[in-house]
């Protein structure tokens, strides 16, 4: 697996026949396509709620790269791979992502990477990149598999009879959230990870809910008011930590909060936001994406075992001396394809939104300055053009690709963005998946309790959770 952290998951490679690209994207500078009126009320009117549906909608009958609203509420949406690859090599300056519906805001704070832009955006992600090199990243896999143990060894302890079923999407989140809480801010922090949970959950679905609940107040009332109290609880934890590393530093160099307080790149209030970003920016995006990696490979004929073959000969017998390493992941290439092909078809959440702060060209269109641009890897990932079968899951079609091929990959493979303001975050979420998903195919063996897709719920999670039936191997 490629771990380099400055470019979004290089594709390994594909056996199956593709698909050339369609020419329908337009050459010249044009005007963006826009639906009747009436379209696109009933898009607009749906689009937080059913964003699924309603981006399939659009694209099925108005095409990939669409306009809809006018003025300041006017929105482009751009799914086509071709149209993103344009949208992610202008110069970030071109965009603005504190804009005007970043509702993100409120809980990662004015002086998030998520929320800043130009200079300030630099100097937040440079001081944040120390934190995910490439040394610390394999500095994190022994952690990732003993948090992965421990929750499997609970696991176990807690079923009934040697096979049951069990729903593990609350299983896989709470390991994600202690890997998470552990590479960032070390153990101390993970032993408060109920807590920092129930904090973050409750800003996540007030954000997350309908937008005309979240009318900016500042009254000390309601939701809102919740929200900032929980936030402020979050950073008075983080502050004693601050003040608890500057008196006495644990010398911890996988510490991602440690580094930032003994660089002093950043003033404590960044630091805070980074942390408040980083934890929220991790933790549901990569257990959403655990749900529908064991939904996807337990149901695939034959997948799971294979799975576990290749687990058995890379991992070492757990409680070994030998620790694992780089060269561990490297020998987990299903596992690798298996995240990456559940990626493509189920990336949390459904589209990236920026604003434009001039005019752009992307896929032969001109998207004048001040259009919102919803630019979504859900569409890029099921584009038929570029993905053979698209919604046929399976991971051997990131295997052999000629160059060609691995170019199409590339483009319409875009689950973690691209350009400057990729994730800072993409190979710890890539790592930690492909260990757990090796790790629990090594212990346990998963079958599907229903073989049927489940819907993806607004938030992208798999509807009715992640219920299978489990046997300890
Ligand atoms: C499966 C897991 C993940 C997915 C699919 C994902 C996806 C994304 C995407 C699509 C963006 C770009 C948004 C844009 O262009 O506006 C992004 C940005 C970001 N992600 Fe992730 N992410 C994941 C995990 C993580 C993790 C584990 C972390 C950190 C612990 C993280 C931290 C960030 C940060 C800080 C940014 C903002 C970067 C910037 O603006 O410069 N993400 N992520």
């Amino acid at each position: 697996m490629d771990v380099d952290s400055t470019e979004a998951g290089g594709m390994s490679v594909c056996a199956t026949p593709w698909a050339e690209p369609s020419d329908s994207v337009t050459t010249s500078d044009q005007p963006l396509p826009r639906p009747s009126l009436g379209a696109q009320l009933h898009y607009l009117r749906r689009l937080f709620t059913r964003p699924h549906q309603v981006l399939e909608e659009v694209n099925e009958l108005h095409g990939p790269v669409v306009v809809l609203g006018a003025g300041p509420a006017r929105l482009a949406i751009v799914g086509d791979p071709a149209a993103i690859t344009d949208l992610f090599a202008e110069p970030t300056g071109s965009f603005r992502w504190k804009h005007k519906v970043n509702v993100l805001a409120l809980w990662v704070g004015k002086d998030s990477i998520l929320t800043s832009d130009g200079a300030d955006h630099h100097r937040r992600r440079r001081a944040l990149q120390a934190g995910f090199s490439r040394r610390r990243l394999n500095g994190w896999i022994p952690m990732i598999l003993d948090a992965t143990d421990t929750t499997i060894d609970r696991l176990i302890a807690s079923l009934d009879e040697p096979a049951q079923t069990a729903d593990l999407y609350p299983v896989g989140r709470t390991l994600v959230l202690d890997i998470v809480l552990r590479a960032l801010c070390g153990p101390r922090l993970a032993h408060r990870a109920q807590e920092i949970d129930v904090l973050l959950q409750r800003g996540q679905d007030y954000i997350e809910g309908p937008a005309v609940r979240q009318f900016p107040h500042p009254f000390p009332m309601g939701r809102r008011h919740q929200v900032r109290q929980d936030r402020r609880a979050f950073d008075s934890i983080i502050d004693d930590e601050i003040a608890r590393l500057r008196t006495a530093p644990d010398g911890d160099e996988l510490n991602v909060l440690e580094t930032l307080v003994t660089d002093g790149e950043l003033t404590d209030a960044e630091i805070r936001d980074q942390m408040a970003t980083l934890i929220a920016a991790g933790y549901d995006t990569a257990s959403t994406t655990l749900a529908w990696v064991l939904l996807r490979a337990a149901a695939t004929p034959g997948l799971w075992d294979r799975l576990a073959s290749e687990a058995d000969l890379a991992l070492r017998e757990i409680g070994s001396a030998a620790a694992p390493d780089h060269t561990t992941l490297a020998a987990l290439d299903l596992a690798d394809r298996t995240v990456r092909e559940s990626l493509r078809l189920h990336p949390p959440g459904v589209f990236g939104v920026r604003e434009a702060v001039v005019d752009v060209t992307a896929g032969g269109y001109r998207i004048p300055r001040h259009t919102l641009i919803a630019w979504s890897f859900h569409l890029a990932g099921r584009d038929p053009a570029y993905w053979p079968d698209p919604l046929r899951f399976d991971p051997d079609r990131h295997l052999d690709l000629t160059p060609e091929q691995a170019a199409h990959a590339k483009a319409a493979w875009v689950p973690f963005g691209g350009g400057a303001r990729n994730c800072i975050g993409f190979a710890l979420a890539q790592i930690e998946l492909t260990l757990i998903v090796a790790r629990l195919a090594q212990r346990l063996h998963l079958a599907p309790v229903d073989t049927t897709v489940p819907q993806a719920t607004r938030r992208s999670r798999p509807e009715g959770g992640v219920p299978l039936h489990v046997t300890v191997r």
